[in-house]
């Protein structure tokens, strides 16, 4: 039986003997968020430190825009393997395309494991010429047009927190934002049967990431979203990690990278986040947009994440976007000789 308690302000919901502690979401109503309704302003603000994400609803034209996308994504993720693998990147391309199984990440334990279930299909946001697309269906026409408002509201969250302009020497202009489509196939698919994540815990290392709430589907019904499913974040330093409860279709969701910690020195907070699975056949889709600067942009942070190797140096010494980017990869990418074929 399920139930939701309400508990000194923190819901858990328990199914069985597990108990799932639920995150209470902010969500920003659009009007609030455009008009710069200064309460709405600080609930922006203070669930970027605190809970490293926070949910705007009502964009003009979102769901619209989020269905057209979900039914297409579906169209790609049902058709048969060689299609898809026919838009993976070749060897010598950029990551661009259709992509199986490709990170890894640290289970508490230390071990090492691959996400075997997660498929992603990448595109550059706006369009671009690197950018490849199946012929078989237009997913780059929903893509785009999601991708794009995406953007758009990404990029005005990070205005209205001063995360842009003089005062931090971050700029947009003319760097591609990178769309990625989330295709997380059934548990009963998989090959690693100790693995309980869909993907595994990590820290998203660009500026902020825009998301879709994710849908799921069993046997090709649309479900809602499982009690033991789907986004989990950690806001402290315990691990707990609790669920994002976002089930609306008119929502979309903002997360802060850890390069936007870095930038703020930490006025804004990444938040480490995992993807549970949902038992049986029930499948998952979304999509996720990553912000990023420049790769030649020089910051001096003094963030408490200058601790991390990848950030090379003192607190208050420079790191370049090139470089906790390219160290950010070598962590979760998993090498040739790690794949599972
Ligand atoms: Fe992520």
């Amino acid at each position: 039986m399920r139930k939701i308690l309400l508990s000194l302000g923190i819901l858990f919901a328990c199914e069985g003997m597990e108990q799932i502690e639920i995150l209470p979401l902010d969500i920003i109503p659009y009007q609030a968020f455009e008009q710069n309704d200064p309460e709405a302003l600080k609930v922006l603000q203070k669930a970027l430190h605190e809970k490293g994400i926070v949910g705007i609803k009502g964009i003009p034209g979102y769901k619209e825009k989020v269905l057209k996308y979900i039914e297409t994504a579906r169209e790609f993720s049902a058709s048969p393997e060689e299609v898809k693998e026919a838009y993976a990147p070749k060897a010598g391309e950029m990551f661009l395309g259709y992509e199986k199984a490709k990170e890894k990440f640290k289970r508490p334990d230390g071990r090492w494991v691959i996400d075997d279930l997660k498929v992603s299909y990448y595109g550059l946001v706006p369009e671009s010429p690197f950018n490849k697309w199946p012929r078989e269906m237009d997913l780059r026409g929903p893509f785009q047009d999601l991708g794009m408002m995406m953007s758009e509201m990404g990029e005005a969250v990070m205005k209205k927190i001063g995360l842009l302009g003089s005062m931090t020497g971050i700029s947009l202009d003319g760097v591609p934002r990178i769309g990625r489509m989330l295709y997380y196939r059934k548990s009963i698919d998989s090959t690693d049967l100790d693995n309980p994540y869909w993907c595994g815990a990590h820290f998203d290392h660009g500026l902020i990431t825009a998301l879709l709430p994710a849908f799921y589907f069993m046997n090709g019904k649309a479900v809602p979203e499982p009690l033991e499913a789907g986004l989990f974040v950690s806001t402290t330093a315990k691990g707990i990690f609790q669920k994002v409860k976002a089930d609306d279709p008119d929502v979309m969701l903002f997360q802060v990278g850890e390069f936007g910690q870095l930038v703020t020195n930490d006025a804004i907070r990444a938040t480490e986040h995992r993807v549970h699975k949902a038992k049986g056949s029930v499948e998952r889709l979304t999509m996720a947009l990553f912000i990023i600067p420049h790769m030649d942009t020089v910051i001096y942070s003094s963030s408490e994440l200058t601790e991390d190797a990848r950030y090379g140096g003192k607190p208050g010494e420079p790191c370049t976007y090139r470089r906790w980017h390219e160290e950010s990869f070598k962590r979760y990418i998993v090498k040739e000789e790690e794949k599972v074929h």
